[in-house]
């Protein structure tokens, strides 16, 4: 990895860019030496050369914000810690969060890093789940792909209902919601699961008729609250209550207008 510094030079270790990325962070697959060679060389296993994908040991996560002060950046760091108070260690990629003063050309910057557990398995696309049976779906997409039984569909959809419910006791209690809508954000590990891996967007959630758009322009809370609604009627085939406050607020038909527009202007931003 060039340009970055604060990285001390090992010969166990290796960082290659993580073949997704979002918007916000770098994020850099931590390889053991050992076996990115058994991926380029391969390996002999009962006689047939194989080259087996190296398995992340952990990921390193970079912001790409800048902060202006340390007390800036410890704050971002109490919001993970918020997050992880909330939802434990079960159901997001946990994090070793660290602060870098980066010096470069002569400059300094203050940059938040993360080496955090990698998670495999499948993204949740709440805007593409298939109708029927969502969880199947999911595992089939799966290297492991057809020999999941219902245990497993059991398993990951109380998963999924444990995490709502923590999910709305930290609205509830902090006013604060985790980006949920960003892709990549949700995945589905192939025992049932579910882990938040974006764990550094944490927005203020306001019950006011501003609908507000993060730096990028995305009007992050307004959809993640419908991700999580998604969550429950889709995935929980939960039957949202008349007078659910949040969902009331959030997802009436005017405000989810205004919303479609604020993310239109968004998706062309991008192009
Ligand atoms: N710990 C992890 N394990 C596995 N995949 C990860 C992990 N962290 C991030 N990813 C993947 O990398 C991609 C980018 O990650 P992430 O969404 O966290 O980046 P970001 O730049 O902060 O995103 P955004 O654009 O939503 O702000 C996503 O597709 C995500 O699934
Ligand atoms: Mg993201």
């Amino acid at each position: 990895m060039e340009g970055l510094n604060f990285i001390k030079n090992s010969t166990r270790f290796q960082f290659r860019k993580h073949y997704r990325e979002g918007l916000r962070s770098h994020i850099f697959e931590v390889l053991e030496t050992g076996d990115v060679l058994k991926e380029t060389r391969g390996e002999i296993i009962n006689d047939i050369r194989c080259y087996p994908r190296a398995r992340p040991m952990r990921m390193l996560r970079i912001l790409r914000t800048r902060f202006d002060s340390l007390n800036t950046v410890l704050k971002e760091i109490e919001k993970y810690n918020l997050l992880l108070k909330f939802l434990g260690p079960g159901l997001i990629a946990r994090s070793d969060e660290f602060v870098v003063d980066y010096k470069e050309a002569g400059t300094s910057s203050i940059v938040l890093c993360g080496l955090q557990e990698y998670v495999e398995g499948e993204i949740i696309d709440p805007w593409n789940l298939s109708d029927k049976n969502p969880l199947s779906g999911l595992f089939m997409q799966m290297p492991s792909g057809a020999s999941f039984g219902h245990d497993l569909i059991k398993r990951a959809g109380k998963n999924i209902s444990v995490f709502v419910k923590l999910i709305r006791q930290m609205i509830a209690d902090t006013g604060y919601i985790p980006d949920l809508a960003g892709f990549g954000n949700l995945i589905m590990t192939s025992n049932g699961e579910v882990k938040l891996v974006d764990i550094n967007n944490i927005i203020t959630i306001r019950f006011d008729a501003t609908i507000r758009i993060d730096d990028k322009g995305y009007p992050s809370c307004d959809k993640s609250v419908e991700v999580l609604s998604i969550l429950e009627q889709k995935i929980l085939q939960r039957k949202i209550s008349d007078n659910d406050p949040l969902y009331d607020f959030f997802l009436s038909p005017e405000r989810k207008k205004k919303v479609k527009a604020l993310e239109k202007a968004f998706y062309l931003s991008l192009r």
